[in-house]
């Protein structure tokens, strides 16, 4: 089999939320494919910390502190980003909070919070992106999540901004397709050693019963959302715009999942 089409030698990643997790593991499998990499997120020691690791892969890279609530400081980034490493080729955005509290226990301001950085955050990401995107050509890939289409308890939050996610990528894959720019959405699955499934799945009861309710009985690994990103990106991908597409093991079939358990245990942690 021909797998040139997963060379990314010389092309330019750009991740938002690219310092830890999933984001950062698909910077890894990207940089160790030959991209550039650019990883942006609020701490300047993470994306410093990432920067490192990937250097240390053979590639060039770049870590820059920007808030995806900040239209300035992403502006900044994207400036500088794409002045060091030419045209932006795929752009991921991934960045994202999340904790477990019922409708009633969250307050507008932590309601707001996360609708800012996911939802916002994502649209401020692509919008400020655009200029810097390379057209024709460019790939745009949003880390979303089951509970953009799974009414799911204690998660309010996510679920009303992640719907909001996987909206603007179909809302954007028509304006921008003609533009040769095509957007879609990865939505992962429970993924193993990642913040978001520790906040998620906090105990070992709450993990052991998240992976039996996976068709597969696993929970994910960081390289099968990446494997993902690197085919959206290829030329395997070309035909592909305005998609949702879970990666999950089969969860997105189950229906409503129940965090009543894991509310009750990270209540007890805060
Ligand atoms: N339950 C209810 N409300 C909560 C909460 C919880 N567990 N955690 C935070 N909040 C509320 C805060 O009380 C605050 O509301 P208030 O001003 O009315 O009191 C609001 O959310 C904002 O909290 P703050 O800590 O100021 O926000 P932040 O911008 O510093 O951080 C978070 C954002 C809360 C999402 C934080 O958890 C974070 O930075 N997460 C990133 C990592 C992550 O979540 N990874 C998983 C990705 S899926
Ligand atoms: P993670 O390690 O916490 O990744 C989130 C990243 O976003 C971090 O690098 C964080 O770095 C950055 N970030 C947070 N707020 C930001 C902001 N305001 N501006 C810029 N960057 C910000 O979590 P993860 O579990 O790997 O999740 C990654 C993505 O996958 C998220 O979009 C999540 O919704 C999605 N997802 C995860 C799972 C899972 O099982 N983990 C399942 C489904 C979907 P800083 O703290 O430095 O800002």
């Amino acid at each position: 089999m021909d797998l040139s089409a997963l060379d990314f030698t010389g092309r330019h990643l750009f991740v938002a939320g690219g310092s830890s997790g999933i984001n950062f593991g698909i910077a890894q499998a990207f940089a160790r494919a030959g991209a550039r990499v650019t990883v942006i997120s609020r701490s300047p020691d993470k994306v410093a910390a990432a920067a490192r690791q990937l250097q240390a892969l053979g590639t060039q890279a770049l870590g820059l502190a920007a808030d995806v609530r900040h239209p300035d400081s992403l502006e900044r980034a994207f400036a500088a980003a794409s002045a060091r490493f030419g045209p932006i080729d795929v752009l991921v955005s991934g960045a994202a909070g999340n904790f477990l509290a019922s409708a009633l226990d969250m307050s507008p301001n932590a309601f707001k919070t996360v609708v800012d950085i996911d939802l916002l955050g994502s649209f401020n990401v692509a919008r400020l992106a655009h200029a810097h995107l390379r057209k024709p050509g460019a790939c745009v890939i949003q880390i979303s999540a089951g509970q953009a289409f799974t009414p799911t308890p204690f998660q309010a939050h996510v679920c009303a901004a992640k719907a909001g996610v996987d909206m603007l990528t179909q809302v954007l894959a028509l304006e921008w397709g003609p533009l040769g720019v095509r957007i879609n959405s990865i939505v992962p699955g429970p993924i193993a050693g990642t913040e978001g499934l520790k906040r998620l799945a906090p105990t070992e009861e709450t993990l052991d019963a998240m992976t039996q309710r996976v068709p597969l009985r696993r929970l994910g690994r960081i390289e099968d959302i990446s494997r993902m990103a690197m085919l959206l990106a290829s030329d395997w991908g070309s035909w592909i715009t305005g998609a949702i597409i879970p990666v999950d093991g089969g969860l997105a079939l189950t229906g409503p999942r129940d965090f009543s358990a894991a509310a009750a245990a990270s209540r007890r942690d805060r």
